[in-house]
């Protein structure tokens, strides 16, 4: 069972449309709906916004609904000078930037006493989002590298500059570690996938509602396209 975890309300239900509903329930306050989509028994849901929704979200997803799979998209804000907006970062490795026991000699990001630093994605599942996002969204680059969530919209340059120096992270969000995160504890596959949205500093002037339609046809679109490769 594959478990999706949208970010925008709007992607959801563009994808709900697509689905073949069997069954809509409500747990935590957040709405699941299990069905048929692309040919695949999966889940959907909108976790809302924070590593602490999205870590609940995820593990609903596990206890009941058995899913072995869990992909999150969204939009983030990009930390490599090559990725711009517009562009789709997927995710080798998550980690959670606001997570600081560094006075006790951790690094800043490692959760004490964790056997990890990063929560991995799953190779396979990469590869696979990559190849899906090439095909079905050929007018966009595809990128992959490690994300890193925390519950902040970063939008300084200086937080940035932190950001970058600290974790060389392709971009920064609010929920994809957690749900890294909730993976590595159940032992269940993960892949983050984002749309960037803004360069995570001053500047980050764009033209909203223009690129929130565009991030979600492209990712409904690497959606449709991913499924069936599962
Ligand atoms: N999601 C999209 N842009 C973001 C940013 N700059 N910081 C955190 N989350 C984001």
């Amino acid at each position: 069972m594959i478990g999706i975890i949208g970010a925008m309300e709007e992607e959801v239900a563009l994808l709900k449309e697509a689905m073949t509903v069997e069954e809509t329930v409500e747990y935590a306050s957040m709405i699941f709906c299990r069905g048929n989509l692309y040919g695949k028994e999966a889940v959907l849901v909108r976790s809302g916004i924070g590593k602490v929704n999205a870590g609940i979200c995820a593990q609903i997803l596990v206890d009941k609904f058995q899913v072995d799979v869990l992909i999150n998209t969204g939009i983030a804000g990009s930390l490599d000078a090559a990725i711009d907006i517009g562009d789709m970062v997927i995710s080798t490795d998550l980690v959670e930037h606001d997570m600081d026991a560094s006075i006790f000699g951790d690094p800043v990001g490692q959760i004490p006493r964790m056997d990890t630093f990063s929560f991995p994605a799953d190779e396979a599942l990469v590869e696979k989002a990559k190849a899906a996002n090439m095909e079905a969204n050929p007018d966009i680059r595809t990128f992959t590298g490690r994300i890193v969530s925390g519950d902040q919209f970063v939008s300084s340059a200086e937080v940035k500059e932190k950001l970058v120096n600290t974790f060389h992270a392709r971009c920064t969000e609010m929920e994809g570690a957690a749900i890294a995160h909730a993976a590595y504890l159940n032992k269940v596959s993960c892949v983050i996938i984002r749309a960037i949205s803004d360069k995570a500093d001053n500047s980050a002037t764009m033209d909203y509602p223009v690129f929130e339609k565009k991030a979600i046809e492209h990712s409904v679109r690497l959606i449709q396209n991913l499924l069936p490769r599962i």
